[in-house]
């Protein structure tokens, strides 16, 4: 008699059999939703590269909140898009732009939502730079200027911090940032405020519909002088240990799918809670796969999460929280 006496399928006859054993479960809990103020526009500006994603009025942040609460969701990550640019970034640091206006009508509309902000020049810089310029060392390239971008951030993060935000989420992957946040916060009394540091950020073409949606595309060159290089694992290590040392209550891989092993890696290496960040790309290529007929969207965007998950994220950064909330009940 050649039949198995071991049958792994007898934990597979049912769902709730299935439900009993099953390793990996996502909650709406799990979930960080990306929103985007804008302070020029005054209706929601829906961008087609981002499939159900919009550039929001500020009027509109008090329902989005309680909608986004309705779902069981508890945490936001607000990205802003200001009324002018300069090439330091400058308008990233006034306290009445369109992130803390966001945050002061998200805390009072929902006031247990965790408002998290990213803190991050690109947005407000006109040459779309994630930091301050300077000429290199005799040449007329120009590169970004480490230690003048992290005394903006610094400056950033604590206005972030006045107007109420939960969590700074720096992602501009200059050096010592974190530990300059840091101090920057506790030196004016926000020794309470957590930082969600980007980081193992790779120069990633998965960025592409942020781009769009937060208009930030870099009008010369691109990131790969301060973004790390696909092809390294090690050094995310190096990256998530020196974030750890500087601060960093909690860390985060981005994107998400093409670095599922770096998530498991820094996983391995690290007792901090550990975000990852299912990007614009991941979220755009499942739309238009779907829309192609090619696959069932529900299912495959339920697949993708639980796989960030299961390589050992905490929670996700991610444009499926509404929809993925929705389907586990919310
Ligand atoms: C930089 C930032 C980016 C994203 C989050 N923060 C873009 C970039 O580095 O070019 C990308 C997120 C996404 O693609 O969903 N402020």
């Amino acid at each position: 008699m050649g039949f198995p006496v071991i049958r792994p399928r007898r934990l597979r006859v049912s769902p709730n059999m299935r439900k009993l054993v099953r390793e990996t479960t996502l909650e709406p809990s799990d979930f960080v939703y990306p929103l985007f103020f804008s302070a020029t526009v005054t209706e929601p500006n829906p961008i087609a590269t981002l499939p159900g994603v919009s550039q929001l009025p500020v009027k509109h942040a008090a329902a989005q909140a309680r909608e986004i609460a309705r779902r069981g969701i508890r945490s936001v990550i607000l990205f802003g898009l200001p009324k002018t640019k300069d090439p330091r970034g400058e308008s990233g640091c006034d306290p009445d732009g369109p992130v803390p206006r966001a945050v002061a009508e998200i805390k009072s509309a929902v006031p247990d939502m965790l408002v998290v902000t990213d803190v991050c020049v690109d947005e407000y810089t006109d040459h779309g730079h994630c930091g301050v310029l300077r000429k290199r060392h005799g040449t007329e390239e120009l590169e970004v200027d480490n230690d003048a971008t992290i005394e903006v951030l610094a400056k950033m993060a604590v206005m972030h911090a006045r107007s109420g935000a939960d969590i700074i989420a720096p992602s501009d992957m200059m050096d010592g940032r974190v530990g300059h946040i840091r101090r920057a916060l506790d030196e004016s009394g926000f020794d309470s405020t957590a930082i969600l540091s980007y980081a193992v950020k790779y120069a990633s073409a998965f960025y592409g519909p942020f781009r769009d949606v937060a208009d930030c595309a870099p009008k010369f060159g691109d990131r790969a002088g301060y973004q790390m290089d696909p092809g390294n694992l090690r050094e995310s290590l190096r990256e998530a240990a020196l974030d750890e040392a500087e601060g960093a209550d909690m860390l985060m891989v981005k994107p998400a799918l093409p670095y599922l092993d770096v998530i498991r890696e820094v996983r391995k290496a690290t007792t901090l809670p550990l975000a990852a960040y299912n990007v614009s790309g991941e979220y755009a290529m499942l739309h238009a796969a779907a829309a192609a007929g090619m696959i069932d969207l529900d299912r495959a965007m339920m697949e993708v999460l639980t796989s960030i998950r299961r390589a050992g994220a905490d929670f996700i950064l991610t444009y499926h929280a509404l929809r993925a909330a929705e389907l586990l009940g919310g």
